[in-house]
């Protein structure tokens, strides 16, 4: 009999057709229950596929008996307790390096949609409004010679950068770890956290969520920004205290926000949705047909190595030494 993989909603259908031919796949949203019902259902699998909208906590983990992974579909795995499933000895992976470039892609796509006013010129094609070229009409920023503030200058970050400096912006970064090559290489110039948030016309975090950042950007960092700074956010909806982030932009503090997570998904501030100057997107940073087939095989060859008794390659890396033998 083959082994149990639980996954909780589907991907791409060739990936699917291979977890299917090799293991017994359980597919939780086909089931019409909850992952709760069907961990205790199935409590003999091995493996077990979460989405990031998924809360993998201890009672999951605890109820499956003989889990060897949690294979993350996503690059973020703040959704997992995985200093817990560490400690049972079971691997957590994610889909790294797949998705950079599709992230820095919708990252660029809400920077530029944001400057150049594109919800709101689309409205107004849409409405019948255009009546002719005009010289004032929907005028916006240009990018060559803004700042960007980049925080966490990992790869989503650094790919971000280099977009941006194809643009003409200066980029200026913080990061946990100076990097003092890509400094001398691409001319990034390393800031201090408060002089970032001081002197950037655009902000952009690309760091992992967890409780030590929630609600960086509160109210007191979003009134700190220069006025008419535009703030994307393609992580985590965490980092941000979208009430604050609403009450800044309806003072007309900030230029605009471009905003790919939320803090309550899939609930969206209703006040966000009011403005204009607003762009959202479902979380869709990583939504490409390459990067989305590519993360499916990496879930895959993941869980064949786990499986076969190897630390997979994708093991987070807060695990890597805890699970190395
Ligand atoms: C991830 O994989 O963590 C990203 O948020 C997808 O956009």
């Amino acid at each position: 009999m083959n082994q149990k993989v639980i996954l909780t909603k589907k991907f791409g259908s060739n990936e699917i057709d291979i977890l299917k031919k090799k293991y017994d796949l359980i597919i939780v949203e086909e089931e019409g229950k909850t992952l709760k019902d069907i961990v205790k259902e199935h409590y003999n699998t091995v493996a077990l596929i979460p989405f990031l909208s998924d809360n993998v906590n201890k009672e999951i983990i605890d109820s499956l008996k003989n889990l060897r992974i949690i294979a993350n579909y996503a690059v973020g795995y703040n959704n997992i307790n995985f200093e817990y499933a560490g400690k049972a000895g079971i691997f957590v992976t994610n889909t790294p390096d797949i998705l950079t470039n599709a992230t820095a892609d919708l990252t660029m796509a809400l920077i530029l949609g944001v400057s150049r006013r594109i919800l709101e010129s689309d409205k107004y094609m849409r409405g019948g409004r255009f009546s002719g070229w005009g010289a004032n009409l929907l005028l916006g920023k240009e990018l060559n010679g803004l700042t960007i503030g980049i925080i966490g200058l990992g790869k989503i970050g650094f790919a971000t950068a280099i977009r941006a400096k194809a643009f003409g912006m200066k980029i200026i970064y913080n990061s946990r770890t100076r990097k003092k090559e890509i400094e001398k290489q691409y001319g990034f110039e390393y800031r201090d956290m408060d002089d970032l948030i001081k002197t950037s016309d655009i902000i952009s975090p690309h760091i992992p969520y967890s409780s030590s950042v929630h609600h960086m950007f509160s109210k007191d960092t979003f009134r700190k920004m220069k006025k008419d700074t535009i703030f994307i956010n393609v992580s985590r909806g965490g980092l941000m205290d979208e009430n604050a982030l609403a009450d800044v932009l309806e003072e007309n503090h900030l230029y605009g926000a471009g905003l790919d997570v939320f803090e309550n998904e899939p609930e969206v501030n209703e006040r966000l949705t009011k403005l204009e100057n607003v762009l959202m997107t479902p979380h869709t940073g990583s939504a490409t047909y390459n990067a989305r087939s590519g993360m499916g095989k990496m879930v895959i060859n993941n869980i064949e190595q786990a499986l076969s008794g190897d630390m997979p390659d994708n093991t987070i890396p807060e695990l890597k030494n805890m699970l190395k033998y």
